[in-house]
């Protein structure tokens, strides 16, 4: 099936729907990316540009495969013109109610033959697939942040989801040039049930006064030799991300282990939400605007 794929609808103009865009045009793939609002379909539209054009500067994409890429991207605020896409990602806020609502009016608006995965970092498909009357053509493809350069899909199978959507979803994953993991519907898969207690452990560390942040995330990018801290991931990642996985997980596993950490749920009721705000942990206020997320 993902052979046959030739135009993908992409929902949510974020960080990981943009990128999720800009990686699918650069395969050669048609791409819809839909918003309801305009002001984040241009945000998007300019970070995809400034992010293939960064990629011809510096000779890692030709003129040519950059040209093609822009051509296939469409941006919209419409979600009807999902109908003809072949496979829609889903991409938006990390709510189990608006996810849902969202997947009732695309099995409406979709193709019957088109399959409806949810880019989720850890809300049950299952459930997001009951809201549907296909949960066959229901599934998990979650990216990691940013998408176009990490080498990793992790798919998730609903308790429905069929054999031939598991295989054409992991086909188009491929075809994308990613390497792909299987989990169960368990709150927060593989990577988010492994990595969020990490970044929240890293919260209590500083809520408690171990260290300084700068040096806890120090230790644990030369000490064991992660490419950033995880208190500078959580800022990369967007701490209002981290929070309501920490949540899911707290609430699906129902250990108490799981439990945010006071400080970052009081970051989040500060605004204070990473990069994306100019204020998380650190302060990027004083920062050159990164083009990169
Ligand atoms: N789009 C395209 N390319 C990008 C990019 C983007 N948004 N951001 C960075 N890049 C490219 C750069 O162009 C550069 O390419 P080059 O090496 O060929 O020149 C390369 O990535 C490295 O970028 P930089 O040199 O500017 O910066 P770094 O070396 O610090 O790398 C990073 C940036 C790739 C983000 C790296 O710091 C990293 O891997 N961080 C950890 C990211 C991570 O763990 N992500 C997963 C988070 S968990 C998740 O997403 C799950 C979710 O559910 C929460």
């Amino acid at each position: 099936m993902a052979s046959t794929v030739k135009m993908i609808g992409v929902i949510g103009g974020g960080q990981m729907g943009s990128g999720i865009a800009q990686l699918t045009a650069m395969h050669g793939i048609d791409v819809c990316l839909v918003d309801v609002n305009t002001q984040a379909l241009s945000t998007a539209s300019s970070s995809i540009s400034s992010s293939i054009n960064r990629l011809v500067s510096k000779s890692q994409l030709s003129q040519d495969k950059a040209s093609d890429a822009f051509k296939r991207l469409r941006f919209t605020t419409d979600l009807n013109d999902l109908s003809l896409a072949d496979f829609i990602i889903e991409a938006i806020v990390e709510s189990e109610d608006v996810k849902k609502s969202l997947f009732l009016q695309l099995d409406k608006i979709a193709k019957s033959s088109a399959i409806l995965a949810s880019n989720t970092s850890s809300i049950s498909i299952t459930r997001l697939a009951s809201s549907t009357s296909r949960p066959k053509q229901v599934i998990g493809m979650h990216f990691m942040n940013p998408p176009p350069v990490m080498k990793l899909i992790e798919i998730v199978r609903g308790a429905d989801t069929s054999d031939e959507t598991f295989a054409a979803t992991k086909e188009l994953s491929q075809r994308l040039g990613k390497t792909v993991i299987t989990s169960q519907d368990y709150s927060g898969f593989i990577v988010n049930r492994i990595l969020m207690p990490m970044i929240n452990e890293a919260f209590y560390t500083l809520y408690t006064n171990v260290a300084t942040k700068e040096d806890i995330d120090m230790g644990m990018k030369l000490g064991t030799n992660h490419p950033m801290g995880p208190l500078e991931l959580a800022d990369f990642i967007g701490l209002d991300v981290c929070l309501s996985i920490m949540k899911v997980l707290h609430a699906g596993l129902g250990d108490n282990k799981y439990a945010p950490c006071p400080l970052l749920v009081q970051y989040v009721d500060a605004g204070r939400l990473g990069r994306k705000r100019g204020i998380g942990v650190y302060d990027y206020s004083k920062e050159p605007r990164s083009t990169k997320s």
